[in-house]
């Protein structure tokens, strides 16, 4: 068996996961949702259920993942007792490790779009209008070739293994994408129109608070963004040395991840109001803000058309932005099948990141060549009805499975006080009972309200 690697410090980890949870899903994702929810009442409802279910599990899978030193399939076993449970424990991590390679599949589709059109920028200013056309054409050839691209460099990052390629490449790549956004933010505030837009994402509604679609939606993005029931954060989890606090840890990712969704929210929304005052259509016929595929790739680069010379040069910045946000989460779905074979083959992590890389590969043909029938349906079959049961079955392992004085023990380590601490007397009873009712209720919506 391959000796495990380790995070080298403590903020490599908190970059890691960090670039694990800020992805498509914050950028891209979380701004569609508050444009079609309400605006600002979307944001206070996320924040809350952030902190009262997504953050609990995210401890869960960090709690487990440490404790066993294992990926999903060993670690649900080891912290179960009996031979029934030890059986649904690896049955579960399996279906993760399906679900996982899934999304990486569609997600390597839709990062593809996003180096096309970073591409596409520096076509613009060479003034080559044929390559441009292709490069934001929807085609077959131009998806097989950007979504290959994608996949070649996750395949490569992750082959190079833990602290020289995954934490090094997240600690490089996440403070540049911040300070990208802040620059952003600020170019995109002194454009005439932004006001309307920063009123539409911070002035709430306060009776759509308790909307039940607007709830669903906000619990949804919650699940994905912090990257939840599929291994990624257990197996960065399993990374973290038995010295950290990891109450705090998962604190701190969570915050990251919701402040990089808010400051989304801050550039994406005011942009689609100066878009608005330039003449774009930014509303449907229905009155709702477009969302979906047309934001990004409607919406933002009509915005960056109007800004003249320089547009192309933002355009190009946005790009790298998504194209780098995307490649620190598709590292860490990738790293689940992976952390798998090594540890139950003999293959190696260079053979294994490349022979599970192609077969994602393959899978992710698939959906271009069948693109309007599996697209779709592969990401509501994963993010929606996947994620949020695998989440439960992580509660379930965690609150009635595994035994309460070894989860105390291992949570001990790095946090002596731990015992005293609010965390511990709210936590363990809320995966236990108030975690697994939440995720019933919405599978109960999703499935029969619709
Ligand atoms: N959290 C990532 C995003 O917001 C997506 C993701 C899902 C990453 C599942 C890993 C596992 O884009």
């Amino acid at each position: 068996m391959a000796v495990r690697g380790q995070f080298s410090s403590r903020l490599g980890f908190i970059l890691a996961a960090a670039g694990s949870a800020v992805g498509l899903g914050n950028i891209w994702g979380f701004p569609t949702q508050v444009a079609s929810n309400g605006g600002a009442a979307f944001v206070l409802v996320y924040l809350v259920l952030t902190f009262i279910v997504a953050y609990p599990i995210l401890m869960a899978e960090l709690v487990i993942g440490r404790h066993s030193q294992s990926n999903m399939v060993d670690a649900l076993k080891k912290i179960s007792a009996g031979n029934i449970a030890k059986k649904i424990g690896a049955g579960t991590g399996y279906w993760a490790l399906i679900v996982v390679s899934l999304i990486l599949s569609f997600y390597m589709i839709v990062a593809g779009w996003m180096i096309a059109y970073m591409f596409q920028a520096v076509t613009e200013v060479l003034g080559w209008s044929a390559a441009s056309t292709w490069l934001t054409d929807f085609s077959i050839s131009r998806n097989i070739i950007f979504s290959l691209i994608f996949a070649l460099m996750t395949i490569v990052i992750v082959s190079r293994g833990v602290s020289s390629g995954i934490e090094k490449w997240s600690g490089r790549l996440m403070p540049m994408l911040l300070v990208l956004i802040v620059l952003l933010i600020i170019y995109v505030s002194m454009q005439a129109g932004a006001s309307e837009g920063w009123k539409a994402y911070l002035v709430p509604d306060f009776s759509k608070v308790l909307n039940g679609d607007l709830i669903l939606s906000a619990m949804g993005q919650a699940f994905f963004s912090l990257s939840l029931g599929v291994g990624s954060m257990l197996v960065y989890g399993s990374y973290v040395s038995k010295k950290e606090n990891l109450v705090s840890l998962g604190a701190s990712v969570a915050l990251v991840d919701v402040g990089i969704a808010i400051m989304s929210g801050m550039l994406i929304i005011p942009a689609m109001y100066v878009a608005l005052a330039n003449g774009v259509t930014i509303f449907n016929e229905a009155g709702q803000l477009i969302g979906g595929d047309q934001l990004i790739f409607t919406v933002i680069p009509a915005l960056f058309e109007t800004m003249g010379g320089a547009g192309d040069y933002v355009s190009f910045v946005f790009f790298v932005l998504m194209t780098i946000a995307a490649l620190t989460s598709s590292i860490s779905m990738l790293e689940v099948p992976v952390a798998f074979t090594i540890e139950s083959t003999k293959l190696e992590r260079k053979g294994a990141s490349w022979a599970i890389g192609i077969f994602v590969m393959l899978i992710s043909l698939l959906l271009i060549f069948n693109f309007d029938v599996l697209f779709g349906l592969v990401i509501s079959l994963t993010t929606q009805y996947s994620q949020p049961l695998l989440g439960l079955m992580l509660c379930i392992f965690t609150g009635w499975v595994w035994k309460r004085d070894s989860i105390l023990q291992e949570i001990k380590q790095g946090a002596d006080d731990v015992e005293s601490s609010l965390f511990w007397k709210i936590w363990p009873g809320y995966v236990r009972f108030v975690c697994p009712s939440l995720i019933l209720a919405m599978a109960y919506h999703t499935i029969f309200v619709g």
